[in-house]
């Protein structure tokens, strides 16, 4: 369980005590107080361990029962300058991690962020650290060591602002928790129709509508693309319509998130590597469905719809084959050449219906292409879009939340090589390169004429190390930007 949040005033009674200092050994809020307990010899206690505040860096400080707490532990978060929310986040995810083995600490972080921070985005962006640190996915592990943190004192001037930043993040970090579960869950475990069943519990629970296709109605709303890659595999395809619908609405914002289960690449099957991580080939259906079990709580004010596209890709004697033509929903033909390219083939159904369902704005993540990854890395998201103040909107909420994203161009020149002998479009490039750009133009055949953006979170969606809020495996990035894009939506002019 995630730890829960108390705003306290008092002394730190708690099992430990942390304190931020920054780099150059200047101490944060609360210091004082760990100072005195020992006599007044914290600065030597820290020249003698040559312990500076740098980012990340701990040091314990004995402090012989003369405190509330137990122990008193020293944070390093860096530069005072540059001390902001995110920092504030990865302090958080630090704290979380090396307080794992007891279950109260006292902590005076918050009140170390510079005035210029909203103290309601400090507290947080300081609870989704926490929460996102203290992540652990122990369904399988039989001797598990499960983390004892359990409550988290913020000690620091009371505020209205703070209490309800802490409650904030708490439920957003739930939310990415519960993407990483599913994300991390075996592909076994995780069919179209159980991934179907438990995004409508999910519904029920958080006052959304959902309505599932499956078999014949998905060929009757000519889902081409769902139909074609989901060919192969004995477990059929499933075609996910999430609806979030306050009373008055302030414009419609439609989320696409790519749902392959597992993704052996089909006929054009990958080599034995490629295939090791792809159960989390649905981390964009993921982060659309957690994100959308937050909105209720958090009374977002756009009306938002979650388009998500349920299939596993695999090869049988069922499978389709590289030259086959599939039909997409908006009437498009296109030639499959490679099916292991098959992610924009379900989201062009997703996005077709998006954009027939007169969205004002339409933003997908997908783990689309392996491309991105040798562009950005596996910290920042490709972002694309057809629309430059709806770019804008994502660029921001991606700022606030921590999540990062770069932009890349959608260029017009590129579009022929996507340009098929026999159907509309082909679903690989016939060369030039730019694998992560031509998928971005595939899909804006797909888009209408709604403002519309891409994220592609091939490299983000996983990680191969725990990094701050950042765990190992599955990452549930995407989450925290479509919660804070769909919070301040604004629909983009056209
Ligand atoms: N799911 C993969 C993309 C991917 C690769 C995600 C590595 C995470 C890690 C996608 O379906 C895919 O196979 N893309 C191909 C496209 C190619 C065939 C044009 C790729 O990137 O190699
Ligand atoms: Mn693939
Ligand atoms: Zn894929």
């Amino acid at each position: 369980m995630a730890p829960t949040f108390e705003l306290v005033t008092g002394a730190p009674d708690a099992d430990l005590f942390v304190v931020p200092v920054f780099s150059g050994a200047r101490l944060g809020p609360g210091a004082r107080l760990v100072d005195e307990a020992i006599g007044g010899t914290l600065a030597e206690f820290m020249r003698e361990t040559d312990f500076d505040g740098s980012r990340g860096e701990v040091l314990a400080v004995p402090t012989g029962g003369r405190l509330g707490a137990r122990a008193a532990l020293l944070l390093g978060v860096g530069d005072e300058e540059t001390f902001d929310a995110a920092a504030l986040r990865r302090a958080g995810a630090v704290l979380a991690r090396r307080a794992s083995s007891v279950a109260a600490v006292a902590t005076t972080l918050v009140d170390a962020a510079g005035p210029e921070i909203d103290r309601g985005a400090a507290a947080q962006a300081f609870a989704e650290g926490v929460c996102l640190g203290s992540y652990q996915f122990l369904r399988y592990k039989s001797a598990a060591s499960a983390s004892r943190l359990e409550r988290v004192f913020v000690i620091g001037r009371a505020g209205a602002k703070v209490r309800a930043g802490l409650a904030r993040g708490a439920r957003i970090a739930e939310a990415v928790a519960w993407a990483r579960d599913l994300i991390n869950e075996p592909a076994a475990a995780k069919s179209p129709a159980e991934v179907a069943d438990l995004a409508k519990a999910v519904a029920r629970a958080s006052g959304l509508k959902a309505k599932v296709f499956a078999g014949d109605q998905l060929g009757r709303e000519r889902m081409g693309g769902v139909l074609g890659v989901g060919k192969g595999s004995d477990r059929p395809p499933r075609f996910l319509r999430l609806e979030y619908a306050p009373p008055h609405p302030r414009g419609t914002l439609a989320l696409v998130g790519k749902g392959v289960v597992f993704d052996s690449g089909g006929l054009s099957l990958k080599t034995a590597g490629g295939m090791e991580t792809m159960k989390t080939d649905m981390s964009g259906a993921a982060a659309v469905i957690a994100a959308m079990s937050t909105l209720r709580e958090l009374a977002v004010k756009a009306r938002v719809i979650g388009y998500v596209p349920l299939v596993e890709n695999m090869p049988s004697g069922a499978a389709m084959r590289p030259g086959d033509v599939l039909t997409m929903r908006n009437g498009k033909t296109v030639e499959v050449l490679n099916t292991d390219a098959e992610g924009r083939l379900i989201l062009a159904d997703a996005l077709s219906l998006a954009s027939e369902e007169g969205a004002d704005a339409i933003i997908d993540l997908a783990t689309l292409t392996g491309a991105v990854t040798t562009a950005l890395g596996d910290k920042i998201a490709g972002l694309m879009g057809t629309n430059d103040g709806w770019v804008a909107q994502v660029r921001a909420a991606a700022e606030r939340s921590g999540e990062r994203v770069w932009h890349l161009p959608l260029p017009e020149e590129y579009r022929r090589n996507l340009d098929s002998d026999i159907a509309d479009l082909r679903n690989i490039s016939s060369g030039g390169g730019a694998g992560t750009l031509t998928a971005g133009l595939f899909l804006k055949e797909f888009a209408g004429s709604a403002p519309w953006a891409h994220l592609d979170i091939a490299g983000t969606a996983r990680s191969s190390l725990e990094d701050g809020e950042t765990s190992k495996g599955g990452t549930g990035f995407g989450v925290r930007l479509l919660v804070e894009l769909a919070s301040t939506f604004r629909k983009p002019s056209r």
